[in-house]
Parts: structure tokens; sequence; C-alpha cells
């Protein structure tokens, strides 16, 4: 047993959805430097080509920024055949992509809360994650080998405490609870449902993550905490890094959960 090879991504293809995020773009570059080949995946397309302008230069790992819809069943079929033709194959998918949600209807109260709204966070946050599942699985089915990667959120394991969001605008609503809790038993089934496929499927649940947020929210957050703060926005990568490679190749239908123990307590 090696430890750097346990982690070690080279040469793997990894399609990352939602890389033009806050998150993803740190994901792209850590999967990057363990050597993946990250399919920069975003409906924001000018923002993952200037992640991959980036991870060309201080890579020696092929990226690729496409843009798609996940909510468009077409639109992931034609970017899975835009990969199979480039890399032909596709070892991890991660399941990023959200909607949260604008700050005006994460404080929109409950009752008023526009159905629109509800719908739009189960076609990206459920659905497309459905559909990335599906098409991706049918390539790793061939492959008799692949890993997926589905992320959750503190918010999809307990509810967010009302009571530290005052004006903050850091409010969660709902639809955003309700989709990341569905996300855990969805990976429970599919893990399940591929259990003898050579197919591994995990969650992983981070907390939130400071990004010059209100201070008030900040402490409040922070006290909820057990190690006292918010997550630094690279604190997941490690993580990811694990999931994706050998060091996690006897977890499957797991959660991993990185809260700062938010949860525990
Ligand atoms: N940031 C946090 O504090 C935090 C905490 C816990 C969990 N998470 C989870 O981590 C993941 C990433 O979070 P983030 O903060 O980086 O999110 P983000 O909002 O910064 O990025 C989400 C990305 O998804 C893309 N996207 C949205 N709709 C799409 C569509 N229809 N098709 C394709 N792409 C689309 C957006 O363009 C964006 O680049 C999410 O699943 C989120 O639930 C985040």
């Amino acid at each position: 047993m090696n430890v750097k090879c346990l982690f070690d991504l080279n040469g793997r293809v990894v399609l990352l959805t939602g890389a033009g995020g806050l998150l993803g773009e740190q994901y792209a570059d850590g999967l990057s430097q363990a050597g993946a080949h990250v399919i920069l995946a975003d409906i924001n397309y000018s923002k993952v080509k200037l992640i991959e302008k980036t991870l060309k230069l201080k890579y020696n790992t092929k990226p690729f920024a496409v843009k798609f819809d996940i909510t468009d069943k077409k639109s992931i079929k034609k970017m899975i055949d835009l990969i199979l033709r480039k890399y032909s194959k596709i070892d991890v998918l991660i399941n990023n992509a959200v909607d949260q949600g604008n700050a005006k209807l994460r404080t929109t109260d409950f009752i008023d809360l526009p159905q629109s709204s509800w719908d739009n966070a189960i076609k990206i946050n459920l659905t497309g994650m459905f559909l990335c599942c599906q098409e991706v699985g049918k390539v790793m089915l061939k492959q008799k080998k692949g890993v997926i990667i589905n992320i959750s959120s503190t918010y999809g394991l307990v509810a967010p405490d009302q009571r530290i969001y005052g004006k903050s605008g850091q409010n969660s609503a709902i639809f955003y609870a309700a989709t990341k809790s569905a996300v855990l038993n969805f990976t429970r089934y599919l893990a399940s449902y591929w259990h003898n496929k050579g197919i591994r499927v995990n969650t992983l649940t981070p907390g939130g993550v400071e990004k010059g947020q209100d201070p008030e929210f900040i402490k409040k957050y922070s006290k909820k905490t057990m190690l006292g703060r918010m997550a630094k926005k690279n604190e997941y990568v490690g993580a990811i890094i694990f999931l994706a490679s050998d060091a996690s190749s006897y977890m499957t239908g797991s959660n991993l959960i990185i809260d700062g123990g938010w949860t525990a307590w």
C-alpha cells in the first residue's frame, strides 16, 4: 500500500457540475493538483472558461469547460458525447450544481414563497442530479467502474436555526432543505442499486463557508459549531479528493459530514 497512490487521480476524468461556483472552483483546482482532467460543467460558460484557462496554465492536465443546463436531458447527453469523444471515459461524477435561491427568495415568508422557486430548485438540485446519474451511469456501467459524489448540506441534515439570521439575508429557503435532505437517500438508493456494478456512490455534506457575510451572522453561525468558526472555501477539497480517489475504495452509500461540528452536539 502506497499512501500517495491512494489519493492519486492522475489521468482520471472527473465531471464536475456547478464548476463555476464558489466551491466548484476550489474542487477543480484540487482535483487538477491530484492529476485529474476536470470537466468544468456549468450554465455559466464564461466563468468556467476562465477557470479552464487558469488550470491549463497551472497544471499539466487537460481541463475542459462545457456549457450545459443540468435541467435539460438533451444538454446533458450532448455534453457526455463531447466528453467521451475527447477522453473516452468518465471516472468520477460530482453533482455539485445548485439553486440556493436569491436573497429575496431566501428571506420570503414560507407562506408567500412562489411555487416557481420550489419547482426550480427541485429541477436543478434533484432532477438535475437524477439525470446526470442516469446518463453518466450508462457510461460507468459499460466501464464496470465509476465514482459518484453527491453534494448535500448541513441544512439537509438539520433545520436552519431561524434565530441566527436576523437581517443578514443568509436565511435558506425550504426548497434548499428539502432538496439537500433528499440527496442523502438518493445516494443510498443508488449505492445499493449499483452495489455489484463497480460504481460507488457517496454524499459529501459541507457546512457554511465564510464569504464576507454580515459579521453578526458570522458570529452567531460560528457559535453553532464546535470549532467556533465557518469553513474556509478550500476546506472541503481534501474530502473531495478522498471521495474521488481509491483512498475511499471501501466506502459507498455513506455521508461524509464536514461542518465544524454543527450537527454533532
Ligand atoms: N457554499 C456553502 O456555504 C455551502 C454549504 C453547504 C453545502 N454547499 C453545497 O455545495 C455545492 C456548491 O455550492 P456553492 O456555494 O459553490 O454554489 P454556487 O451557487 O456558488 O455555485 C453553483 C453553480 O451551479 C451552477 N448552476 C446553477 N444552475 C445550473 C444549471 N441549470 N445547469 C448547470 N449549472 C447550473 C451555477 O452557475 C453555479 O456556478 C452545492 O451543492 C451546495 O448546496 C455549499
